[in-house]
């Protein structure tokens, strides 16, 4: 499957999706944007290695991207939910103790594009950041938001991962 500027994924590349949220990790929520982010990134071509619902908590999220990036050697990690100014949204910090380096432009292209829909676009503190040899980006929590979100970032995601990995065809391990 071709993305829209016509590049494919580098071949093998795993993903995962990682919902922040304590009310859908207690049950008491749905979770509709991890299961269509995971449907979505698998007919781009990418290949689904997890999923999971998380609570807003600072060393659970850190330990469940460690875990994804050392452990299982997944390429790409999407979270979704955490990013916003409510108390309990702490997904910026928690990225904070794991990414070795921060990728500001595509944080900054998905809250510009964002911004054309709607002003509250600028609540959200989501960042994009390299651990080892992965990338993890993180979306706002509604379907609409992360949808919106992700369509922005898809088209560069393939040269991203393909850099990232040092520029091998196969993607991660
Ligand atoms: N971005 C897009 N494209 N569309 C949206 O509807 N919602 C915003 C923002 N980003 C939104 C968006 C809202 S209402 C909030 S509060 C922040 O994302 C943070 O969301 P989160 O706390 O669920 O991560």
């Amino acid at each position: 499957m071709r993305t829209r500027d016509g590049k494919e994924p580098p071949a093998g590349c795993s993903f995962a999706v990682l919902t922040l949220s304590d009310k859908g990790s207690r049950g008491e929520r749905e979770d509709t944007s991890g299961p269509w982010l995971v449907e979505r990134l698998s007919r781009e071509g990418f290949v689904p290695k997890g999923y999971a619902i998380i609570p807003d908590r600072i060393p659970v999220i850190v330990d469940a991207l460690i875990d994804l990036v050392d452990r299982q050697k997944v390429d790409l990690i999407v979270t979704t939910g955490g990013t916003g100014v409510a108390p309990t949204d702490v997904t910026p910090e928690a990225m904070g103790q794991v990414i070795d380096k921060e990728v500001p432009g595509m944080a900054e292209a998905m809250r510009a594009a964002s911004l054309m829909k709607t002003p509250n676009a600028m609540l959200s503190r989501g960042r994009v950041g390299i651990r080892g040899q992965s990338l993890i980006v993180n979306l706002p929590g509604s379907l609409k938001a992360a949808r919106e979100n992700i369509e922005v970032v898809l088209p560069v995601l393939p040269h991203a991962l393909e850099k990232i990995g040092g520029g091998t065809a196969d993607c991660g391990s």
